[in-house]
C-alpha cells in the first residue's frame, strides 16, 4: 500500500487526477471503474481540465461505476446515473455507449449484477479503480458485515450511511435503503486501486482501511491485501494514521 499525504482536497484530487491522466496515457483504452459522492468530484473537475487544456482523451475508455440506488431512475437528480452525467461523463469525450452503471430498477437485481460483472469481465476487466471511503470504512456499498461480499449484489445500507447520504436529498428519509454495489471482489480484481480520502470524519475509517486488522467490520481493510493500491489522503483523514 502506498500512501499519498496531501494538504487538503485540492492536492488530494490533483494527485488522484495525475494517476487517473497517467493511467490513460499509457493505455488509452483502460477501464475506469468509478466512484460518485462528494470525495471525487475535485478529481473530476480535475480530469475535465485536463481534458480541455491539453486534450486528454477519453474516447476509447470504458467505464463502470461502483454502485447505484435500488428502484433510482437515471433521470433521478438524486440518482448516481445523473450525478456521473453532470460530473464527468457529460464533460468530457467519454463514449456514453461505454459509460456503465449499475441499473438499480432492474427487476432482478440478482441477474443485474451477474450481467454487470459478465459486461466487466467481457471490457477486460477493471485498469484502475477509484474509491472513496464510508466513515464506517465501507467502500462501494459493501457495509460491514460477518463475511466479505464477492460480486455486485443488493445491499441495505447502514443507517450510518443514510444519514451521511441525506445531505444529498431533502429529508433523511428520502435517501433510499437498498444499492446495487460492485462486490469486494471486483474491486479486489481490479489492477490497481486509488482511494481518496478527505476530512475529519473520514480519519477513523482511513486508519481501519490502512492499519486495522483485516476483517469485513471494516471492510477497507481487505485492501491491505491488494498488491497495488494508493491511499491519498488530505491533513485531516490522515490524522488517526501512526
Ligand atoms: C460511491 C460509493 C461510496 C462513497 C462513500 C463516501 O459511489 O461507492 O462508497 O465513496 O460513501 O462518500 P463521500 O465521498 O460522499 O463521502
Amino acid at each position: 500500500m502506498r500512501i499519498i499525504f496531501t494538504e487538503d482536497y485540492d492536492g488530494m484530487s490533483r494527485e488522484a487526477a495525475k494517476i487517473v491522466a497517467g493511467q490513460l496515457y499509457l493505455k488509452p483504452a483502460s477501464v475506469l471503474g468509478l466512484a460518485t459522492g462528494s470525495t471525487p468530484v475535485g478529481l473530476y473537475d480535475m480530469l475535465i481540465k485536463v481534458h480541455e487544456t491539453i486534450g486528454l482523451d477519453f474516447s476509447s475508455v470504458t467505464t463502470f461505476n461502483l454502485d447505484e440506488y435500488v428502484g433510482m431512475n437515471p433521470e433521478n437528480p438524486e440518482s448516481y446515473h445523473y450525478f456521473m452525467q453532470e460530473h464527468l461523463f457529460s464533460r468530457v469525450n467519454l463514449d456514453p455507449s461505454r459509460c456503465f452503471v449499475p441499473d438499480g430498477m432492474a427487476e432482478d437485481l440478482s441477474a443485474e449484477g451477474r450481467r454487470y460483472d459478465e459486461r466487466i469481465r467481457r471490457a477486460g476487466g477493471i485498469d484502475l479503480q477509484v474509491l472513496g471511503i464510508g466513515q464506517n470504512a465501507h467502500i462501494g456499498f459493501n457495509e460491514p458485515d460477518i463475511q466479505f461480499e464477492a460480486m455486485t449484489h443488493k445491499v441495505r445500507l447502514d443507517d450510518e450511511t443514510i444519514r451521511a447520504n441525506a445531505r444529498f436529498f431533502e429529508r433523511e428519509e428520502d435517501v433510499p435503503r437498498y444499492a446495487i454495489s460492485l462486490g469486494i471482489r471486483n474491486i479486489m480484481l481490479a489492477r490497481r486501486v486509488v482511494l481518496l480520502a478527505n476530512g475529519p470524519k473520514k480519519a477513523e475509517a482511513v486508519r481501519k482501511a490502512v492499519c486495522g486488522s483485516v476483517t469485513p467490520e471494516a471492510p477497507a481493510s481487505i485492501l491491505q491485501l491488494h498488491r497495488d493500491v494508493t491511499v491519498i489522503v488530505d491533513r485531516d483523514a490522515a490524522a488517526c494514521l501512526p
